[in-house]
This record gives C-alpha cells, sequence and structure tokens, in this order.
C-alpha cells in the first residue's frame, strides 16, 4: 500500500509517499481500506518530536494518523459484531495517513449514511475531546455558560455544538470575524475576536460580571490564565493543549478563593481508563440524529500530506483538514 512515512522527525517536508508492507488483521482486528484520514494538531508535535502525550513515544518510521473512516475489507477469526463492505470510522494509536489499516474491531463504530468520508473520519478525535472534556470531565449542566476557545479549530468547532446540546450558553473566541460568524451558524451565542479585544473584560462584561461555569482551553499561555480568570465561583477549567506553545503562570488565589477546578484532559489517557467507544457510538447516533455537523474546512490527496500540515500549522481553517488516500 501507499502511506505517507517519517523516516525522521521535522518538518513538513519529513512526509514520503511511498510503498510499504500492507498491514495483516490480526483475529480480533479489521483490516480497513481507508477512504478518509484526520489531521489533529498533535500530528503536528508527533512530526516534530514535541508531542509529550501518552502516544508520544513511537518508532520510526512513523506513520501518523489517530482517526480515519474506510471500509472493512477483511475481518479477524474471532470477530463477530463487524462484516465485510461495512463503513466505519476507527480511532489508531498511529497508521492512518496511508490506504490500509488493520485496527482492532473494538476500535471501530459504524456511521450514518448522512456523513460523507470525509466528514466521519474528521469526528473521532475532536468531537470525542470534547464531549469528555466538556461532559464528563467538567461536568456542564444546561442552563451553565461554557467558554469555548478558539472556534476554527476541531476541538472548537466540536465543543461549540456540544456545549449547545448540553443546553449551555456559549461564548466562543476566535483570530477573526468571519469564523465567530461561522461559529454563530454553529450554535455560538456569543464571539469574542482576541486580534482585538481583551478575553477577559469581554467574557466578564459578557456575563455581567459573572463569569462562566465551564472553560474549554487547548491554547494555553496567556489564555489559559485568562480562562481562569473568567470562570464563576465553583467553575470548572479542562486544559486539552497548548497550541500557543507558551507557559502559563496560575494565581493559585484566584482558585481557591472562587473554590476552582482545574482539569488536564487528553483522549490518550481515557483511552487507558476505557469507555472511550460506546461515547463515540452515541456521538455518531447525534449525527445520525441531525445533532451534529461535521465541518471538513479542506481536503488534501495523501501524496500531500507535507502540504496538508503546513496548511494546518497556518491557522487559517475553520474546522478539519483531512487526507484522501
Ligand atoms: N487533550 C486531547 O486529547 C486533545 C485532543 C485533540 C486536540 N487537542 C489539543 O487541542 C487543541 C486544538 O486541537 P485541534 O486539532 O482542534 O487544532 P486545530 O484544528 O489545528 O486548530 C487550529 C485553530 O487553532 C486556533 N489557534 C489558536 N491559537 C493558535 C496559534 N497560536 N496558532 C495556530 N492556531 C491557533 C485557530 O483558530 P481560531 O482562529 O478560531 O482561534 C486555528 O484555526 C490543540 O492544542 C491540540 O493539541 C487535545
Amino acid at each position: 500500500m501507499k502511506a505517507a512515512v517519517i523516516h525522521e522527525l521535522g518538518t513538513e517536508e519529513a512526509f514520503h509517499y511511498e510503498d510499504v508492507e500492507d498491514p495483516q488483521a490480526g483475529p480480533r482486528q479489521v483490516l480497513v481500506r481507508i477512504k478518509a484520514a484526520s489531521i489533529n494538531r498533535g500530528d503536528l508535535g508527533r512530526r516534530e518530536g514535541s508531542y509529550r502525550g501518552v502516544t508520544a513515544a513511537a518508532k520510526l518510521p512513523l506513520i501518523l494518523g489517530w482517526d480515519v473512516s474506510g471500509v472493512i475489507e477483511s475481518v479477524g477469526e474471532e470477530v463477530r459484531d463487524r462484516r465485510v463492505g461495512q463503513k466505519v470510522v476507527a480511532t489508531l494509536a498511529s497508521g492512518g495517513y496511508a490506504e490500509l489499516a488493520a485496527v482492532s474491531a473494538r476500535g471501530t463504530v459504524p456511521f450514518p449514511d448522512t456523513l460523507s468520508f470525509e466528514e466521519a473520519a474528521s469526528v473521532p478525535i475532536v468531537f470525542l475531546t470534547s464531549w469528555f472534556a466538556l461532559l464528563k470531565v467538567a461536568g456542564l449542566q444546561e442552563g451553565e455558560t461554557a467558554l469555548v476557545h478558539s472556534a476554527g479549530s476541531g476541538v472548537g468547532m466540536a465543543g461549540i455544538q456540544i456545549a449547545k446540546y448540553a443546553g449551555a450558553r456559549v461564548i466562543t473566541t476566535s483570530s477573526s470575524g468571519d469564523k465567530l460568524d461561522r461559529a454563530r451558524e454553529l450554535g455560538a451565542d456569543d464571539g469574542v475576536n482576541y486580534r482585538q479585544e481583551d478575553v477577559l473584560d469581554r467574557v466578564m462584561a459578557l456575563t455581567e460580571g459573572g463569569g462562566v461555569n465551564v472553560a474549554l482551553d487547548g491554547v494555553g499561555g496567556e489564555n489559559l490564565a485568562a480562562s481562569i480568570a473568567s470562570l464563576a465561583p465553583l467553575g470548572r477549567l479542562v486544559t486539552v493543549g497548548n497550541t500557543s506553545e507558551s507557559p502559563t503562570t496560575i494565581d493559585s488565589g484566584l482558585l481557591f478563593q472562587k473554590t476552582l477546578t482545574v482539569h488536564g484532559f487528553t483522549l490518550a489517557g481515557q483511552m487507558v481508563r476505557g469507555g472511550v467507544m460506546p461515547e463515540l457510538a452515541r456521538i455518531m447516533d447525534l449525527f445520525g440524529e441531525g445533532k451534529f455537523r461535521a465541518i471538513v474546512d479542506r481536503v488534501f490527496p495523501l501524496r500531500q500530506a507535507s502540504e496538508a500540515h503546513r496548511y494546518v500549522s497556518e491557522g487559517g481553517q475553520f474546522g478539519k483538514v483531512v487526507l484522501r488516500p
């Protein structure tokens, strides 16, 4: 099969589109003919060697790709609940930037016909991250207010929809008015342009000085400090990433005076704890019911993985960028 392979960690030029041996499905695995693979921000860090997450210690040569969609080509002898020809999404430790992947049958979920392969591949990692962070970790409740940063990011785009689904008021942030308009179409109630306005001042004005109950922050740095300062008493922050690649100073006085909770969350850590795939099945059901929309900003051919990574790192996208083998 063809794959985008990394032999040496580094810049976007690290990808080599080349022939590699076809994977073989083990007894509890299925072989998936990949139709689309999504790019996640963590892929950029793994490509350069700066990623510190659970799946950081990948061996070279490395094929990136945590979530894909495709068609099951064969099933292992112990697999009972998947069949050849079935359309599924799959989560992987790596190996999605390729034409085929052998994955645990348990790591696959069928998806509704209303989604294209590109749309389906764009869902698992970012929707699961925001789903767990907002609903399971922060315990966002109906009637509360959520601050969901980076409307244009995969996690932000998903988080806005999930917080609305939970019945919350949603304030989001973005680098442009166009992206904030698109966020409002997805259900965001208010938008803050962080290039033009002070996020903390604006969030406090929008909440009449009260602050938000939950903040979902993948930006880090000064943004994380603003997220904490914007919390109402008993507020919960979930930090899921550091797109800004900056350190943060936390004012501990704010934490105890307002009885705040700061959670760190990674989906990889949740995979170790378990219980992820039933939630993905639930999310896919909600797509089938029309509750959520998949937003694919751009599709690149797999052979252009370098160009796709460069595009993602520039930060102009709204939603997901997907590779098509
Ligand atoms: N913990 C987990 O399990 C988990 C899982 C997935 C992702 N993450 C993390 O969550 C964050 C978002 O991930 P993603 O895959 O959704 O990201 P992404 O789609 O690549 O996000 C890109 C967007 O981030 C925003 N952004 C904010 N600051 C930026 C900066 N300094 N440079 C470039 N873009 C910036 C921009 O949106 P605006 O213009 O709207 O601001 C941009 O469009 C990342 O930190 C990622 O590592 C964590």
